[in-house]
């Protein structure tokens, strides 16, 4: 097996089946490495990047790659119900030390779940497990006891309607608890609270220290994690929305009415500026953005955005959660022509925080870039899954094509790095081996793939002489068959 990470030449293999492909997604990326070498460096000291160039050299990949370099993040946000006004719930940012803490308590007050009949048989009886005639054992989920069909008592703490209410408050977002039967013991000539609590097929013991606790945690504002300490550091934003992009509060049909509704701080949605908060905020082709890029700079000036509902018509509109930090690293992309529809103060706010890269349309033809350029197919089959590997010839055969490209397309001397589409003939040339039954890509199968899978102007050009030409032609003969128009024929006299 060959490590791309050293050097080998094309004579060290007889098929790509025999190039490891690199675990860093970094070094999957092929003749960009001075784009790599500054993006490596925007991770670690949290700079933001322009990427521009055209489209599949790169970009994306060095985004993405730059992600998997920035530490995990250590914050967690949440919005907090606010008791004294609903429609403003308040931001929390807990460390990962809280979060963990918080974690601990809970588990420290969940109790010991234990086999239905391990506990009095008059609990069991009231918690729906056991049946009071015959003495058999079922979940609390049958209403009936499945041995001798008698009704099972069960005793709810909310109540005779215990059961639907709970489930209506459990789809509204009310908590709601499971049922309960206190009992007290005498241990050592003192009274001591003891409580069974239904827990699916097991039943859960809880004692005071831990009844403590829970009524701690239970009394804590209700909150809703908007952006999880758990998450990838790797955002994208592509042809964003103001929503998806700023984030919104949710409609509800209740308008957050105290019973009926969902309260607000519930229906509060992180934009992708705030899920992006201490990673990395990918905005492909950045002037798409339009006038939103004006709040993509706010943000990144006050690394804190508000949330408030977008949708004047929704209830969503009254609520508002001010200062949701959004602290990102922003890596955007955009090609040459796109370059002056870049808000200026944006600009330079990158260039002065920050790095630009005019990405590498082609690299120097040299034995060390043609095994490169190996290892690029053999990332792409890998990729693709369904098609077999390559052999040298037919990677040679790549590797000539990529030669020509180069000087068609960009005028250099070199291998093209417009590789997406380099990436398209690869697959095609696959599929072709596919259909033919045979074990490896060949280079009659790179052959053929050029020329089934030519752009479409270049094989308007070969039947008509040039693209100019197949246009034109187009247009006249669509014309000429236009000659009779519906108003030439149809009774006009109503007109008249
Ligand atoms: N430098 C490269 N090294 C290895 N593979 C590449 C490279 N550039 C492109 N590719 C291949 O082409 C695909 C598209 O690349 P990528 O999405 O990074 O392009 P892009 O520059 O972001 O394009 P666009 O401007 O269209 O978004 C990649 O998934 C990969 O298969
Ligand atoms: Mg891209």
């Amino acid at each position: 097996m060959i490590d791309p990470r050293k050097e080998f030449s094309l004579d060290d293999f007889e098929t790509t089946a025999e190039i490891i492909i690199p675990k860093d997604p970094l070094e999957r990326v092929i003749g960009q490495d001075e784009a790599i070498k500054i993006a490596k460096m925007a991770a670690m000291q949290r700079r933001n990047l322009l990427l521009v160039g055209p489209p599949g050299t790169g970009k994306s990949m060095i985004a993405q790659a730059l992600a998997l370099h920035l530490p995990p993040p250590t914050e967690e946000i949440r919005v907090v119900h606010n008791p004294q006004n609903p429609e403003r719930p308040l931001v929390e940012v807990k460390t990962r030390d809280e979060v963990q803490r918080e974690e601990m308590e809970l588990l420290s007050a969940q109790g010991v779940e234990v086999d239905p009949k391990e506990v009095p048989s008059h609990v069991a009886e009231k918690l729906g497990y056991r049946c009071p005639k015959c003495g058999a054992y079922s979940t609390p989920a049958e209403p009936v006891c499945p041995k001798c069909g008698t009704p099972k008592i069960v005793q709810s703490s909310m109540g005779p309607f215990g059961d639907i209410f709970g489930a209506i408050g459990a789809a509204f977002g009310i908590a709601s608890f499971p049922p309960r039967v206190t009992t007290t013991v005498r241990e050592g000539g003192r009274e001591k609270i003891v409580v069974y609590e239904s827990a699916g097929e097991k039943i859960r013991i809880l004692d005071e220290k831990m009844l403590e606790k829970r009524r701690a945690i239970e009394k804590k504002k209700p909150y809703k994690v908007i952006v999880p300490l758990k998450r990838n550091p790797f955002v994208m934003a592509t042809g964003a929305s103001e929503t998806e992009l700023l984030g919104d509060v949710r409609h509800d049909p209740y308008g957050g009415h105290p019973q009926l509704g969902t309260p607000p701080y519930k229906r509060v949605v992180p934009g992708a500026i705030h899920e992006a908060h201490q990673g990395v905020l990918f905005i492909d082709e950045i002037t798409h953005l339009g006038p939103l890029q004006r709040n993509i700079l706010t943000a990144m000036q006050e690394k804190k955005f508000p949330i408030a509902g977008r949708n004047p018509q929704s209830a969503g509109a009254s609520v508002r959660v001010d200062d949701v930090p959004c602290d990102f690293i922003l890596v955007a992309a955009c090609n040459i022509q796109d370059l002056p529809n870049i808000l200026s103060p944006l600009r330079s706010r990158i260039i002065g925080e920050g790095y630009e890269v005019l990405v590498k349309t082609s690299m120097p033809d040299t034995p060390e870039n043609r095994a490169k350029y190996a290892q690029f197919v053999a990332q792409e089959i890998a990729m693709d899954g369904r098609i077999p590997h390559a052999t040298r010839d037919a990677v040679l055969a790549i590797i000539e094509e990529g030669k020509r490209r180069a000087k068609r397309i960009d005028g250099e001397n070199g291998l093209t790095l417009r590789l997406r589409e380099m990436g398209g003939l690869i697959r095609v040339a696959g599929d072709l081996a596919v259909m033919n039954g045979d074990r490896f890509i060949e280079r009659k199968h790179v052959v053929e793939a050029l020329r089934i899978a030519r752009p479409i102007e270049e094989q308007i050009s070969e039947r008509y002489g040039s693209y100019q030409a197949g246009v034109a032609k187009d247009i006249t003969a669509a014309q000429k068959d236009m000659v009779y128009n519906y108003w030439n024929e149809s009774d006009l006299s109503g007109y008249q």
